[in-house]
């Protein structure tokens, strides 16, 4: 059967430097709807003139391009090398991204990594981040923990430029989508994981693009036995992507 091609949902990114060094790249605002230039810094994302993973990390320290940076305690911006060629993008850091400021360290994190050295992906080798940059919170009614809040769709877009951004540099060849959030935010609201899961989309966002679920909905699973059974669909699902990466996929297209 034939993959379903699903246009790229972004917003643009304007420079095409990817990977130049510059001392002190300049700072150009994308705005959250339309890409133009805008005036109120407060309400665009800083994406730099000239895109590498290190002048977009440290630009994005200073996002107030919605109002989630005023809860988090930082930007966890994504990591990976620049040359990855799989990308995952998961919705938002979660409590422990946030005071650790990386991506995917935590508990979904660590069944992420037990998952991909699973199936033979090296996770210093991909590069992981997620569709929202800063954790988005509210407080438990009893005692002090930070209960995740799902990021609003207003939050998602206005983080978009940075995605597109690293997709701009990394360009990778395999991009899986974690959870409904960023499959959403990826190829579109009516994309549906738990129907499309495991299946190659064709999309102009990468030459493979596959969703999964997010390793965060297998933890909460209500027993031991539906975790284990999604367990064995995430494994099968990044083996998926595991099997493309022995061959020589041309990282130019
Ligand atoms: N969940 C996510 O989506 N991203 C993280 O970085 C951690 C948990």
């Amino acid at each position: 059967m034939q993959p379903t091609f699903i246009p790229a949902k972004r917003n643009p990114v304007e420079s095409d430097q990817a990977g130049s060094a510059s001392p002190a790249p300049t700072q150009k605002s994308v705005s959250r709807r339309s890409g133009s230039r805008r005036s109120n810094a407060a309400s665009s994302a800083p994406v730099p003139e000239v895109l590498t993973l290190e002048s977009l990390r440290s630009a994005a320290k200073t996002c107030k391009a919605c109002d989630l940076w005023k809860l988090g305690t930082q930007t966890v911006f994504g990591e990976g090398p620049s040359k990855a060629r799989v990308m995952f993008v998961g919705e938002q850091p979660g409590d422990y991204e946030d005071r650790a400021g990386h991506p995917f360290v935590g508990p979904a994190g660590r069944l992420l990594d037990e998952v991909l050295a699973e199936v033979g992906i090296d996770r210093s080798e991909v590069y992981v981040t997620n569709v929202v940059k800063h954790f988005k919170w509210e407080a438990a009614q009893r005692g002090k923990r930070r209960i995740h809040k799902k990021p609003r769709h207003s939050e998602i877009e206005a983080c978009r430029p940075w995605l597109d951004a690293e997709l701009k540099v990394v360009k990778p060849e395999i991009l899986v989508c974690l959870g409904a959030s960023a499959a959403q935010a990826l190829l579109g609201k009516d994309f549906r994981v738990t129907r499309d899961r495991g299946t190659f989309v064709s999309s102009d966002l990468a030459p493979h693009v596959m969703a999964t679920m997010h390793p965060s909905s297998i933890l909460r699973a209500p027993d031991s036995q539906e975790r284990e059974k999604q367990r064995a669909e995430f494994v099968t699902d990044l083996k998926k992507v595991a099997d493309l990466l022995p061959t020589k996929l041309s990282k130019a297209g």
